[in-house]
């Protein structure tokens, strides 16, 4: 049998896809083996949101342009947001490419995998039905590609438009995912709220939730990532009313200051922000909330910085991600503005937000001790179960048994910044958020 290695980087979305075109390539005979240099058929899926990402991308290529030199056999692919749509120069610039598709655009591969492996099948059949690892908890993509063009981001360029799979799809989807042991979905886009506004049907996240809902034996439903401009308080009361709708959300800020979020074209402002936080946390009682910051963006002031400090302090998140700006072809900050915070500079300051966050994240999460918390168990993890509460923090407990797939109640006994240590109290469904 062919084997096929995949790497993969950047976000839940290439994950996803990842996933979902390894189980395409076993269904098509291909057999997964850990080392490339084993493989036959090496797909990388790839991230460029920052240049460090970038440079991991072409490390791997000159990788597997040394590697190839040996096994000639080897086919390589490329996939993801390293890609560009708008210019098929892929293969010239790099001749130990075989095949690169953009993000999402899945026949082509489909076809070439299948010339390339033992011919078993003949027919592509749905590729996007043809996956689902025996792990309870799933992502599903529903929503391809951004329209926001926010003023740093490179997404739209890679992933192109908005584009939504029809809601019977993603239900059909979601139901064939339940029968094979999945528990919980996270239902991913990049901008996930702007679900069904390119469909012809009418259709939107909260109506695919609630259908959601309605399928026995699922037991958790997650969405993944809300720009803060489309969550509208009917989308609120959708969450706060559904009970399988985990009480999570993902809700990027970028910056806590208005000049700078202008300039980033976020379209929203720190109030309106705080606002947003302050209903969800009112209407979905111990919503886990996350969010995203960038720090350095192209001239942000000390002063604008530390408003970014303040919400950061005043909004306690459960979870912040902070990078560095740095400047992305094509993107109209780096075709119209100076980056010109120095390297040192936004490195103090993200060191700086991480370390208020830390400290936030320990409190936050030390309010839980002595709590039960209902965990769906995901995997074993150095000797521990691992897995998430419904707002999203990761727990971890021993047991002898198996506890795959189980929703255990755990009683919280240690707490961290980044997790949570308990004790299993029942394995059964028990009525603790
Ligand atoms: N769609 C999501 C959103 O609206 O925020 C996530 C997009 S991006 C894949 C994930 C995060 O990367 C962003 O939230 C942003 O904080 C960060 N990011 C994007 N472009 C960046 C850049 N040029 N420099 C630094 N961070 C960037
Ligand atoms: Fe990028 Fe903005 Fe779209 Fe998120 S919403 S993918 S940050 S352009
Ligand atoms: Fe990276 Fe593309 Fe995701 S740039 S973060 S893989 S959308």
């Amino acid at each position: 049998m062919p084997g096929y290695y995949i790497w993969t980087i950047g976000c839940q979305m290439n994950k996803a896809e990842s996933e979902r075109l390894g189980g395409y390539l076993e269904w098509l005979g291909y057999e997964p083996v850990s080392r490339p240099q084993d493989a036959d058929l090496v797909l990388m899926n790839t991230c460029v949101v920052r240049g460090n990402a970038e440079q991991r991308v072409l490390g791997e290529l000159a990788y597997l342009a040394g590697l190839k030199k040996r096994s000639p056999r080897m086919a390589v692919a490329v996939t993801g947001c390293f890609v560009d749509p708008g210019s098929g120069e892929m293969q010239r610039r790099f001749s130990q490419v075989n095949l690169s598709f953009p993000a999402g655009k899945f026949a082509e591969f489909a076809q070439w995998a299948r010339e390339r492996g033992n011919g078993k099948r003949a027919d592509a059949g749905q590729l996007a039905l043809s996956v689902a690892r025996p792990s309870p908890a799933a992502f599903v993509p529903v929503i391809q590609g951004c329209n926001n063009y926010c003023s740093y981001c490179i997404v739209p360029y890679r992933r192109g438009r908005e584009h939504s799979r029809p809601l019977a799809e993603v239900v059909a989807e979601v139901k064939a995912l339940v029968r094979r042991g999945v528990r919980e979905v996270t239902l991913l886009g990049q901008n996930v709220n702007a679900y069904g506004r390119d469909l012809p049907e009418s259709a939107d996240l909260a109506g695919l939730l609630a259908r959601l809902n309605d399928v026995e034996e699922l037991e958790r439903i997650r969405f993944l990532t809300s720009h803060p401009r489309d969550v509208s308080l009917e989308f609120i009361e959708a969450v706060a009313s559904l009970d399988k709708v985990c009480e999570f959300m993902s809700l990027p800020l970028q910056s806590g200051d208005d000049s700078v979020l202008r300039k980033m074209r976020r379209d929203y402002t720190v109030e309106e922000y705080r606002r947003l936080a302050e209903a969800l946390r009112s209407r979905v009682p111990g919503i886990g909330l996350s969010t995203d910051v960038i720090v350095g963006f192209p001239g942000e002031t000390e002063e604008e910085f530390q408003h970014t400090v303040m919400a950061i302090r005043d909004l306690r998140f459960d979870t912040v991600h902070v990078a560095a700006y740095s400047p992305r072809p094509g993107t109209l900050a780096q075709r119209t503005m100076a980056d010109d915070v120095p390297q040192e500079e936004k490195e103090r300051r993200l060191r700086l937000i991480e370390g208020l966050q830390e400290g936030i994240a320990r409190e936050v999460n030390r309010g839980l001790l002595g709590r039960r918390v209902e965990v769906l168990v995901e995997r074993r993890n150095k000797g521990k179960w691992e897995g998430r509460t419904r707002s999203n923090k990761l727990v971890f407990f021993a047991d002898a048994a198996d506890r795959t797939g189980d929703l255990a109640c755990v009683e919280v006994t240690s707490a961290s910044p980044w997790s949570l240590q308990g004790e299993l109290v029942s394995a059964a469904r028990v009525g603790v958020r």
